[in-house]
């Protein structure tokens, strides 16, 4: 997989890909992100990349003309299966979004930035709007380094237990188990004993119970979307 990350600030973005996973990831050559200043594709003296609103109105909005130099300098090298528009008017990210975009092979990320970008770069290039949430964060590149993660560790071979993205919160729209490791007892706190029963579909029956209770718990509005699913 191929991810091409357009922002006016790559230095915000690039400390996640430099540890743990994801630089895991990307020298195993398993993924390969690149970064594209959009400054670097404007035209003015100034560099450019945002002006005033028409009609009015507080805050600035990305001119179309660098994102599109950008965007079709990218496309004269390669197709893209998905042009991503982080924002927070976009779908809201979830762990069925992020699984379908981890197939893909080639995919751009253009971080807004400003009040956003023109609405006719929307309108033109990107074929996918995201948010990561219903807040509102001064950029793309947080949300753009969120879904990449959510995303790259889905790769196959990224992760050293191959089964163990499957067996994530959320992958069967339900909340994980609870987990323990070593010490066995600790001040006072103890392991459950199923655990070292050595009788496995009792240990996995005991963790499909838990990961209802929790999720009807904390996540009710999970157990209902099953429902309709169902
Ligand atoms: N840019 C600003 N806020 C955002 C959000 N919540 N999700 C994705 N991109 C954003």
């Amino acid at each position: 997989m191929r991810i091409d990350i357009i922002t006016v600030l790559p230095e915000l973005l690039k400390s996640p890909f430099e540890a743990s996973i994801l630089k895991r990831a990307i020298d195993a050559k398993l993924v390969e992100v690149h970064f594209h200043n959009l400054r670097d594709y404007t035209t003015d003296n100034y560099k450019s990349v945002d002006d005033y609103q028409f009609g009015g109105g507080a805050g600035m909005v990305m001119m179309i003309e660098p994102i599109d130099k950008c965007i079709t300098a990218l496309k004269e090298q390669r197709g893209y299966d998905e042009i991503i528009y982080m924002t927070p008017d976009g779908e809201r990210l979830s762990q069925s979004i992020a699984n379908q975009i981890s197939l893909k092979k080639n995919i751009i990320i253009l971080c807004g930035h400003y009040k956003g970008v023109d609405q006719r770069v929307r309108d033109t290039f990107i074929t996918r709007e995201i948010s990561i949430g219903d807040y509102v964060l001064s950029g793309g590149e947080l949300g753009a380094a969120v879904l990449c993660d959510a995303i790259i560790r889905l790769i196959p071979g990224v992760l050293g237990n191959e089964t163990s993205a499957l067996t994530d919160s959320f992958q069967d729209n339900l909340l994980a188990p609870p987990i323990y490791t070593r010490p066995r007892e600790y001040k006072g706190m103890k392991v459950p004993e199923v655990l070292f029963s050595g009788n496995f579909p009792k240990i996995e029956k005991w963790r499909e119970e838990q990961a209802f209770q929790r999720t009807k718990e904390r996540r009710p509005d999970l157990i209902k979307d099953n429902e309709q699913q169902n």
